[in-house]
């Protein structure tokens, strides 16, 4: 398995996930409305901005991704991936899988920040494959690949808690 192009592949969705967290703020998604069940439609913790955010940065991630291939500055054995639409569209799966974790959440009347890994961290992951989708090169995502994502996409989760805990954004390390 060869791990660059599958990295390169992924970055984008990370850097959208991982965005809101530091630009996001202000206007709520759901203008604070609430849903039949009289809770949050999705909460203040997804907001415009943070949307726009991960949506810009995410995207900004292919464009140099793909800018560095145009370059040379990247091997070609990471550039045979079309990296352009890939920025967007794994950016775009990544904030709806956000939203969608969100509103599950709230659907099982978890407050603002309640942690659940699989809603999370892993919506994200698995809505941006399914974006991606269509222009993924035949044989890059694999099963094995898709484990290998997931445990990652763990590990990343662990140990970004951690280091938010030890520069003090966190109280507790996870
Ligand atoms: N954020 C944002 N806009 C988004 C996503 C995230 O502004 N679309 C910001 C919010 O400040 C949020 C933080 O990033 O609190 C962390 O994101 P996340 O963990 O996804 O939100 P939670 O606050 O945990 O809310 P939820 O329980 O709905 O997941
Ligand atoms: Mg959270």
């Amino acid at each position: 398995m060869d791990l660059a192009p599958i990295l390169l592949f992924i970055l984008p969705a990370y850097v959208a996930n991982a965005t809101p967290v530091v630009f996001g703020g202000g206007l709520p998604v759901d203008l604070r409305k609430k849903f039949v069940d009289g809770e949050r439609i999705l909460g203040d913790g997804k907001t415009w901005k943070g949307l726009l955010a991960g949506l810009s940065f995410g995207s900004i991630t292919g464009i140099v991704e793909w800018q560095m291939c145009s370059l040379v500055l990247l091997p070609a054995s990471v550039c045979y991936l079309n990296y352009l639409p890939l920025g967007f569209v794994l950016s775009l799966g990544t904030m709806l899988g956000d939203l969608a974790g969100s509103f599950i959440k709230r659907r099982m009347r978890m407050k603002r920040g309640h942690p659940s890994l699989i809603l999370d961290q892993l919506s994200f992951l698995v809505f941006a494959l399914l974006f991606s989708y269509q222009y993924v090169p035949e044989g890059l995502i694999t099963t094995e690949v898709i484990i290998l994502l997931l445990v990652l996409t763990y590990l990343l989760h662990v140990a970004s808690n951690i280091i938010a805990n030890r520069i003090g954004l966190k109280s507790v390390p996870w």
